[in-house]
């Protein structure tokens, strides 16, 4: 018998400090009209003076593990899902670890944008279910808007800043949380949105090129791509659930563009109230954006547990994850 994988608890931190569409006008050639219609979004949060993806890491591991009700020194493993680290070592995993005081947990990052809960919650439940693992923290924390070209209209609208943390431990009552989780990879499409890091050759050799460390995206091909395959993947997890589309509970989407939202809601034919949706407020905060819009739903009432639901998250990659969980009361 594989050993049962709880969803044990869920949080999350987003900066004080908000960027609205309006105030993006005295810096770049856009409008709160343009930058609604296409894409939902109003306001964004954002990291400001010193604050860092640690920090915000740190806030939303602990209201995490407050509604967990573990023992910080339970925690065998942490994995950060961080693209724009505070610094590439220690890693983003190692700090929280010890801002927390999880002294028996081994900490590791992932790379991969904003799949990255997705992406940790597969490790994490394989960990757990080969007996690697009892209690597996997992923080997505990004920073994306300490890595955008503030003069590029076609990026810098599209991203704010916060963290989410899960969670995940061995069910005491043998009901499995995670139904199904489907990963995927398309390293062909990588162009689509890509992120340089910085960095000099020695002085002895020939000059490299040298990139800002700037998000760069092809929206349209982003979409497209989107657009075209989520479903499919989708609908390929929910069959492997056990569960039928109708019978799920509510459609929890990372939160890049609205219309690509409408456009899985309606082909899933998945009933608008219980599709997840809080871009307005946030924008696409990355890796983040899941676990952002699950709690402040079930916080709202939006989300009323316990439930099933398909989280689904898509980035640069291009990386897919999806995963259909049952979440019991007391999560958030
Ligand atoms: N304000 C005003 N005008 C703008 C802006 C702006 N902020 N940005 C672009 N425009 C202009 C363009 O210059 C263009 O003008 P032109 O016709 O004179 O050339 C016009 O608006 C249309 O631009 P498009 O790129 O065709 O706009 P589109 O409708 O495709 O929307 C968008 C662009 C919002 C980026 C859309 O393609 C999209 O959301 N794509 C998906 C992005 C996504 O999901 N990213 C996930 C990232 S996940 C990760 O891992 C980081």
């Amino acid at each position: 018998m594989t050993i049962p994988v709880k969803i044990a608890g869920i949080g999350f931190y987003v900066p004080e400090t908000v960027i609205t569409n309006d105030d993006l006008t005295k810096i770049i050639d856009t409008s709160d009209e343009w930058i609604r219609t296409r894409t939902g979004i109003e306001r964004r949060h954002v990291l400001s003076g010193n604050e860092s993806t640690v920090d915000m890491g740190i806030k939303s591991a602990q209201r995490a593990i407050e509604k967990a009700k573990i023992n910080i020194e339970d925690i065998d493993l942490i994995i950060a899902a961080a693209s724009v680290e505070a610094h590439a070592y220690p890693s983003t995993a190692c700090e929280i670890q010890a801002a927390i005081g999880a002294k028996n947990a081994a900490c590791f990052d992932i790379t991969a944008a904003c799949s990255g809960l997705i992406y940790s919650m597969g490790i994490a439940r394989a960990f757990i279910k080969s007996e690697s693992a009892k209690t597996v923290l997992v923080v997505a924390t990004d920073a994306v808007s300490r890595c955008l070209d503030w003069t590029d209209r076609t990026t810098c609208v599209l991203f704010g800043d916060g963290s989410g943390a899960m969670v995940l431990t061995v069910s005491d009552d043998n009901q499995d949380d995670i139904l199904s989780i489907d990963l995927k990879a398309e390293g062909q499409y990588g162009n689509f949105i890509k992120m340089p890091i910085t960095g000099k050759n020695c002085p002895l050799v020939e000059p490299n090129d040298e990139e800002k460390m700037y998000v760069k995206m092809d929206g349209k091909e982003v979409y497209k791509y989107v657009v075209t395959n989520l479903p499919n993947y989708i609908e390929e997890c929910v069959a492997k659930s056990g569960l039928k589309m109708n019978e799920i509970d509510y459609l929890v989407p990372h939160q890049a563009n609205m219309r690509i939202i409408e456009a899985l809601e309606k082909r899933l034919e998945f009933n608008p109230d219980h599709v997840i949706s809080n871009i307005q407020e946030y924008a696409n905060t990355s890796a983040a954006s899941i676990p952002i819009a699950l709690v402040e739903a079930i916080e709202s009432g939006k989300i009323k547990l316990p439930c099933s639901a398909i989280l689904t998250g898509f980035g640069a990659g291009m990386t897919v994850g999806t995963t259909v969980v049952r979440l019991r009361e007391g999560i958030a």
